[in-house]
């Protein structure tokens, strides 16, 4: 049984970009990412369902070194990777920049509110679509739109999310424990009450699920996954 699920603003959200209390927060999150296995996670699903996509979007990707930890990983098998950064704040240094061109993949930064990009014609299209930590900003209204942009835009999309049940929400009122700050602390249980359950996400996916092929799991101890394939995408 999971709690009710519930959105609300997060304060690193609402922070400005060189706000101290912003910076070390994505420190933090940098760290729970870690405590998360995200990188495992993520590549343990990229790899078992995609061959080799030349065109990805990663949404809300913050300042991009997630990304950059995977592509080191992926770079190998995935190389001449065109890659789109998507985050409202314009987040990701040169030197980061730097690090993808160094792999041989080519990066464009996209400085926009995602909920403006899904109203905007279709310019790109992507073989895959990612997101960590992501999906759960959007409520119930805004979900089906944004899902909805992503299926016209990408043949593939993976989310890795917060997981909405009770070990994750109480591991998430315990972050100050990897010396987490105060802006963390409170959006880390934010984020778990606003997390996923169960099939909640592919319920949302447009078209009845048809002509893609859906998976909705548990993942680590506090993660929530969601994969979707266009059939012969
Ligand atoms: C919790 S952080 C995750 C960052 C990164 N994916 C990671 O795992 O390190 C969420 C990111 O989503 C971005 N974001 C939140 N709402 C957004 C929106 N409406 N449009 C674009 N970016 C948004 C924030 O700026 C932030 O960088």
């Amino acid at each position: 049984m999971s709690p009710e699920r519930c959105v609300h603003p997060e304060t690193l959200d609402l922070l400005a970009a060189t706000d101290p209390r912003a910076i070390r927060s994505r420190a933090d999150l940098r760290r729970i990412n870690r405590v998360m296995g995200t990188r495992g996670i993520v590549l343990r699903a990229l790899r078992r369902t995609l061959a080799t996509p030349a065109r990805i979007i990663e949404l809300g990707a913050g300042d991009g070194t997630l990304m950059l930890d995977l592509a080191r990983r992926l770079a190998g098998d995935w190389p001449a990777v065109h890659l789109t950064l998507l985050d409202r704040q314009n987040l990701v240094t040169a030197q980061t920049i730097g690090a993808f061109h160094d792999l041989g993949w080519k990066v464009d930064i996209l400085s926009v509110d995602v909920l403006a990009w899904l109203l905007q014609p279709i310019r790109e299209r992507y073989d895959l679509a990612l997101a960590n930590l992501f999906v759960h900003h959007f409520d119930e209204r805004q979900l089906p739109l944004l899902l909805a942009a992503i299926a016209e835009r990408a043949d593939a999309f993976f989310a890795c999310e917060p997981r909405r049940t009770w070990l994750p929400l109480a591991g998430s009122h315990l972050t100050g424990l990897i010396g987490a700050n105060a802006v963390t602390r409170e959006d880390a249980v934010l984020s778990v009450h606003a997390g996923f359950a169960g099939t909640e996400l592919s319920a949302l996916w447009p078209v009845g699920n048809h002509g893609w092929h859906l998976r909705e799991y548990s993942a680590g101890l506090f993660s929530h996954c969601f994969l979707a394939l266009r059939q012969n995408g």
